[in-house]
């Protein structure tokens, strides 16, 4: 997967990658740290733009790399670049203003997840082109799940049948997103928990084991594995 590919759906696809990535190690921003000897943000985009439905890649990347990103992916796949802010949600708010007025389905994927497979991007674009005005990939929680007190005591067990991880990406009928990033006034984890609070259903796809997050260096070392 070396060739500069070319992008051609109806799907816009933002990409945070923007952030530091303190629980890595020390390096510089996580996207651009390197996996099998490219930076994750690469795989990312590499794989995004594998997606026949993905016509429009918008990367969030750090303030001072924007140029060096740029470089970065001229090989790769065609993809406009802007600046990221403060928080992820920040990012995801300065590549949604870039994205061309004609593009009313938006995915938004963390450059983190860089080994999520095509055919996932695929399968949340159908879903909300099937209706659903936001869509997220799950998978289901393998551990067992408890609360615990402040105290580090156990305070209760919790059902983990009713539980699920979720990865991105995660899509979203444009105006949908417009609007829940609108109506923010804390900080989300995932773009959902904006449209969940006023009011979203949000629907959800089996997840990929590939899509895992890169955080750790533990996560790096499974990717390099599974690369
Ligand atoms: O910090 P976390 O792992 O939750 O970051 C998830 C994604 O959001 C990463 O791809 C990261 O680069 C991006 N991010 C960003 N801008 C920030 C913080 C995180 O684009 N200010």
């Amino acid at each position: 997967m070396t060739a500069h590919a070319t992008v051609r759906g109806d799907v816009a696809v933002l990409v945070p990658a923007a952030g530091m990535g303190v629980r890595l190690g020390p390096g510089g921003p996580k996207a651009l740290r390197l996996l099998g000897g490219e930076p994750l943000l690469v795989h990312a985009v590499r794989r995004l733009a594998l997606a026949p439905s993905v016509g429009c890649i918008v990367v969030a990347a750090p303030a001072d790399a924007v140029a060096d990103v740029v470089a970065l992916l001229a090989s790769v796949a065609p993809v406009t670049v802007v600046a990221g802010g403060a928080t992820r949600q920040a990012s995801v708010a300065a590549a949604l203003a870039a994205v061309p007025a004609d593009f009313e389905i938006v995915l938004v994927h963390d450059a983190a997840r860089a080994l999520t497979p095509p055919e996932l991007v695929e399968s949340v674009a159908a879903a909300v082109r099937g209706g659903h005005g936001a869509v997220i990939p799950v998978l289901p929680v393998v551990d067992t799940i408890k609360r615990v007190s402040d105290s580090g005591s156990v305070v209760e067990t919790v059902d983990r049948s009713v539980l699920r991880a979720v990865q991105t990406p995660q899509g979203f009928r444009r105006d949908v997103l417009v609007k829940a990033h609108e109506a923010a006034v804390d900080e989300h984890t995932d773009d959902a928990g904006m449209a969940e609070r006023i009011g979203i259903p949000v629907h959800t796809v089996p997840g990929a084991e590939a899509a895992l997050k890169i955080t750790r260096p533990f996560d790096l070392a499974v990717a390099e594995l599974l690369l």
